[in-house]
């Protein structure tokens, strides 16, 4: 039997396990906040930026968002970022990516406060991470870690294959898989979009996460019987429903179902492990800035 591995049940736990640490630091007058930052037009950006503010009124973190206008100067960008860095009670700074063409994300990234990089991406703790000694991992690899576990999947010796190599997802993930801990120690082999027969390199892991955005790429031929597979894929892709497309992951889900161990729907998979890790960033960010 195929295990679907449910990510709303398991962002719900993680929802749940964040509320001793928030109540704690209300005691001593800290509510946690975050800010979210949005530069972009981009209809789904501006969909996981709302849902990001509604997961943080859910368990008590003070959200705050910032839109900017597409033609507005970078400088009203990065002088929002130097108030935000300066505000006490904003505890985590979102900047939501891809920002709109012409903004240096590399420099709006490193001018965001290392302690306030919720999202893991500054040179800092990117530096920090790939060191073994991680202030903030990001969101959705820390998610796809947090999934394993819940669902006792051995990552110890496991052949993992990351197919994607963004700086999001696929870069941090093979890090956090490759390290020497509990939750790593697996081989790791990085794929991408010029990797030779990658279908050869698929078989053989007992883990595979297609964080590539190519829809469906993942088929059941490419996959191993038992094999453990995430899904990090969300495209939009034209289709005959009220909003003219539908969501498909990276993965041919039904296909792969057929022979995965394990496997991860879209939606309701990685998606809102997510969201719940930047709440869990964003804790653990106020508490460190209150030490
Ligand atoms: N765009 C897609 N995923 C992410 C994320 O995890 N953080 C930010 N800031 N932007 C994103």
């Amino acid at each position: 039997m195929t295990d679907v591995i449910d990510g709303e049940a398991v962002a719900a736990d993680i929802r749940d396990s964040l509320s001793g640490s928030i109540d704690r630091l209300n005691a001593e007058g800290i509510e946690p906040g975050l800010a979210t930052v949005l530069m972009s037009d981009d209809p789904a950006s501006e969909t996981y930026v709302s849902m990001k503010q509604r997961d943080c009124e859910a368990v008590g973190i003070d959200g705050i968002h910032v839109e900017i206008d597409t033609d507005a100067p970078a400088a009203e960008l990065y002088d929002t970022i130097e108030e935000l860095n300066g505000d006490p009670g904003v505890h985590g700074i979102l900047v939501q990516m891809p920002l709109v063409d012409g903004i240096d994300s590399r420099r709006v990234l490193r001018s965001i406060d290392p302690m306030k990089d919720v999202d893991g991406f500054h040179p800092e703790n990117v530096g920090r991470l790939v060191a073994g000694n991680d202030r903030y991992r990001p969101c959705t690899p820390h998610g796809i870690q947090k999934l394993l576990e819940a669902y006792d999947i051995e990552t110890e010796g496991a052949d993992a294959v990351v197919i994607g190599r963004s700086n999001i997802v696929g870069k941090p993930l093979a890090n956090l898989l490759l390290r020497k801990a509990d939750d790593g120690n697996a081989t790791v082999t990085v794929c991408h979009s010029r990797t030779h027969d990658l279908e050869e390199k698929t078989r053989s892991a007992d883990i595979v996460v297609a964080a590539v955005g190519i829809p469906e790429l993942v088929d059941a031929g490419m996959v191993r019987e038992g094999a453990t597979v995430i899904d990090v894929g969300v495209n939009r892709v034209d289709a005959d429903t009220e909003k003219g497309y539908e969501l498909v992951g990276d993965v041919d889900y039904e296909g792969v179902a057929e022979v995965a161990g394990a496997i991860t729907p879209v939606p309701g998979g990685v998606g809102p492990m997510t969201r719940a890790m930047l709440l869990y960033n964003t804790v653990k960010a106020a508490g460190l800035q209150n030490d």
